[in-house]
């Protein structure tokens, strides 16, 4: 990974970035000392924080994840409420989690941190290990899981790294490459750990996301209260706003579905459950198949009558990999086969408490049934 600077602290820091005569990058100490002081004034009195106990963290560094932290919280303490430990939810059918987990997104992580909240009960008696390896081991805990809540909930000395720590660490050290690929992705976790120290690591890893949550964002940093501004290369070389650089993403390829407004003889809105692996798994959707454009007559396949009369409602999803152009017909019968597990006709009124799929979500209010706005929603850019 290019930088402009050496690593100063080599004994600290073996980055082996490329050298330059101009600038040398800040030592780990000091960075620590500022960092440290600044977190310990300016930190946001977020709920998890009050009393760092292992549960609470780990559920708010999942939901924390590709989610705002402001749009975290009211998830977190119903979550907290209903599931006050890992053997609440492990016990919890795992729809009623999707179901209050509904406009978060990202549904892999809920169903993730059910399968590892039973684990916690079978391998280790309904508490969190405090032990880094078993912890890791549990589904769902990748690095940054393993790192926040270790170091947060019991003082182990291990870095924790999400996207706003990793424009903190590129600015600061003027790092000029894409930063997602492994081997620089490695550079930035070992500054990060270079940092970090074994009193209150909790805290410096803290400190790196909320610095990049609250000062360093990513197109205006407000670098006149940041308390290391002065320690900045990418500030001093006048480049913070282009820095991390991001390469340009692929076009994503466009995805035709025909989906069916069908209800039966009570009103009630029939929709199938996704298989619990896979895109969307174990959330519900209105009856669908993959087409080639509005092609009505497919959904003849879910044994479903369109009315060909009526032109189609049309949204768009996008996905990381792809994006759903969804077609919706009103339509009659009962649907069968297809990609549900099962098929349910639900009240309007039971819609909000139920984990639909964001697709149907859409196209459900495209077609003029009123449901409330989520709270959460929208991919985190910072915060
Ligand atoms: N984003 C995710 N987890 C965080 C934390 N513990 N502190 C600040 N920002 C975060």
């Amino acid at each position: 990974m290019q930088s402009s600077s050496p690593a100063p602290d080599q004994a600290e820091a073996p980055l082996g970035l490329r050298a330059s005569v101009r600038a040398v990058s800040a030592p780990a100490a000091r960075i620590r000392e500022r960092l440290r002081s600044w977190y310990a004034a300016h930190r946001r009195d977020l709920p998890w924080r009050r009393d760092p106990r292992p549960w609470p963290v780990w559920l708010s560094e999942i939901m924390c994840q590709q989610t705002r932290v402001d749009s975290a919280i009211p998830y977190w303490r119903r979550f907290m409420q209903r599931y006050p430990t890992p053997a609440d939810l492990a016990a919890a059918p795992l729809d009623d989690i999707l179901g209050l987990w509904a406009g978060l997104g990202y549904y892999a992580r809920a169903r993730n941190l059910h399968a590892a909240a039973n684990q916690v009960v079978e391998r280790h008696g309904g508490r969190v290990p405090d032990d880094p390896e078993a912890f890791g081991a549990l589904k769902g805990v990748g690095r940054y899981t393993k790192g926040a809540v270790m170091s947060i909930a019991f003082g182990h000395r291990l870095p924790a790294v999400d996207g706003n720590a990793v424009r903190v660490i590129c600015r600061l050290d003027h790092l000029t490459d894409d930063p997602r690929p492994p081997k620089n992705r490695e550079v930035i976790w070992r500054r990060a750990a270079a940092v970090i120290d074994s009193e209150r690591p909790g805290d410096l890893n803290q400190a790196f996301m909320e610095l990049g949550a609250t000062v360093c964002t990513p197109k205006s940093p407000t670098c006149l209260l940041c308390p290391v501004a002065d320690l900045c290369l990418a500030r001093e070389a006048g480049v913070e706003q282009a820095l991390p650089v991001k390469p340009r993403r692929k076009k994503r390829p466009t995805v035709h579905r025909v989906a069916a407004l069908v209800r039966d003889d009570a009103g009630r809105i029939w929709l199938g459950q996704r298989p619990t692996e896979g895109l969307l798994g174990g959330l519900w959707g209105l009856p669908a198949v993959e087409a080639s454009g509005p092609d009505g007559p497919a959904l003849r396949e879910l044994g479903l009558e369109p009315d060909l009369e009526a032109d189609p409602t049309t949204v768009e999803h996008g996905f990381t990999h792809l994006i759903w152009r969804v077609h919706t017909w009103a339509a009659t019968g009962i649907p069968a086969g297809g990609e549900a597990v099962r098929w349910q006709a639900f009240d309007e009124a039971a819609l909000p408490a139920l984990g639909l799929t964001g697709p149907s979500l859409k196209a459900l209010r495209a077609c003029g049934v009123k449901l409330p706005h989520r709270r959460g929603a929208g991919r985190k850019k910072a915060g």
